[in-house]
């Protein structure tokens, strides 16, 4: 075992950045909207010179600082004389404040959750909906912003499934048209469709629910890491997002982000104890204050896995250091090889190509099974889903792992 001297030593990455959240990255130029991918993979995911992986869409790999965090948090973990609450609670703080920097928002305004899931249902619960109300969601959502809604009939609440468009994805124009009914008092959507990459126009919708007064649940996962996202430009009251894929961060760290005017307006609908005020003071709990915090806190279950919440640290300094807009450039060059593949085959493309684009790229050529099984052969990680070949790149692939990929497509 090593001493407590040497276990106490901040965390640092292999470039020597403090995993306290410095932007100053080793991989991005001064003035260039690129950084180095080179060194970026052979510092943080080393294993790629052998796997091609496109598959973040589905979970994302650890970084290098990760895993390292990782190994040291629980290096401490083993004698937990090491690890006293204060620290505990401050690297959760520090985790509220890299994810409001993130999204626009402001610290008070994030609870850490495990996944996506428990945001979701936060909202559906907790939000003032009475027997009659209806919660509009598109038809094909990934069933983690369904079930929560279906449930709701328990109160009487009815959730429509508007259909999609014939290609598969959210039919915007019609989700507008129904905001205008006054029995529809929220609108569910994911930022980003998990079977086809469809990025829905936040701002249209955003501004079509103030209007209407109508609440807009945002189930963010599939966005948040490989996309801009600003809830103080765009404004939305509930987001929810696991970080276990584009954040590439440990299993059981996510957030969900409560608009501040609707905070105090919400009841959580789960009681955990560091909810309240009067566990400010760990030595006088027994005194019971009942006051519910002002900030997103009162929605958090405690006790949270710390190990997770210090490795998701690691991760949100590297995408805040590279920056998502990079991230999202980076991602667009990446399919432009497997566009022109499927333009000169005439394979059918199943995403958005324009300004509905995201970095999930959904192909399916001729006998998707059998090329699937090809692609794995070749040392591809990607999904199969609906029908389609899901391609999902991040920040670290590069063109030439996509050219491989166009070649095993084409079947050469
Ligand atoms: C759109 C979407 N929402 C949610 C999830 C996962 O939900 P959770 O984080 O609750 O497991 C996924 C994928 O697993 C997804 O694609």
């Amino acid at each position: 075992m090593k001493s407590e001297k040497e276990v106490r030593e901040p965390a640092r990455s292999p470039q020597g950045t403090p995993d306290g959240g410095s932007t100053v990255s080793p991989f991005t130029f001064d003035g260039s909207r690129g950084y180095d991918v080179g060194a970026l993979r052979a510092a943080e995911f080393p294993w790629t010179s052998d796997t091609v992986y496109l598959n973040h869409a589905s979970i994302g790999p650890l970084p290098e600082r990760t895993r390292l965090t990782l190994e040291r948090f629980n290096h401490r973990r083993a004698a937990p004389h090491l690890l006293p609450d204060r620290e505990m609670f401050a690297m959760l703080a520090d985790t509220r404040r890299k994810i409001a920097q993130l999204i626009g928002a402001s610290q008070d305004e994030i609870a850490l959750t495990l996944n996506t899931g428990y945001g979701i249902s936060l909202a559906a619960r907790a939000l003032p909906l009475r027997p009659g109300d209806v919660v509009l969601v598109s038809d094909k959502e990934f069933p983690a912003n369904v079930y929560p809604w279906m449930r709701m009939g328990d109160r009487g609440v009815v959730m429509e499934l508007v259909p999609t468009t014939a290609e598969g994805w959210p039919d915007e124009a019609r989700l507008l048209e129904r905001l205008r009914d006054p029995r529809v008092r929220v609108l569910a959507v994911s930022l980003v469709q998990f079977s086809s990459g469809y990025l829905v126009d936040l701002e249209r919708l955003s501004e079509a629910t103030r209007e209407t007064g109508v609440y807009l649940v945002v189930d963010a996962i599939q966005g948040v890491g490989q996309l801009p996202v600003n809830v103080s430009q765009v404004e939305v009251d509930v987001l929810a997002c696991g970080a276990q894929k584009w954040l590439l961060s440990p299993w059981g760290s996510g957030f969900v982000y409560v608009r501040r005017e609707l905070i105090g307006r919400l009841d959580p609908v789960i009681t955990g104890w560091l909810a309240f005020e009067g566990t400010d003071d760990l030595s006088r709990l027994t005194s019971y204050d009942d006051t519910l915090r002002s900030d997103a806190r009162r929605f958090e279950l405690m006790t949270l896995p710390y190990q997770d919440f210090a490795g998701f640290n690691s991760s949100l300094d590297l995408i805040l250091e590279l920056g998502v807009e990079r991230i999202r450039d980076h991602i667009r060059t990446l399919h432009q090889p497997v566009l022109a593949w499927a333009d000169r085959s005439g394979a059918r493309v199943s995403s958005p190509r324009g300004e509905n684009g995201s970095g999930i790229l959904c192909v399916s050529p001729e006998g998707v099974k059998e090329v699937h099984r090809r692609l794995k052969s070749s040392r591809i990680v990607c999904s199969l889903r609906e029908g389609a070949i899901r391609l999902s790149p991040h920040c670290y692939n590069t063109v030439e792992e996509m050219e491989r990929v166009a070649h095993v497509l084409a079947g050469d």
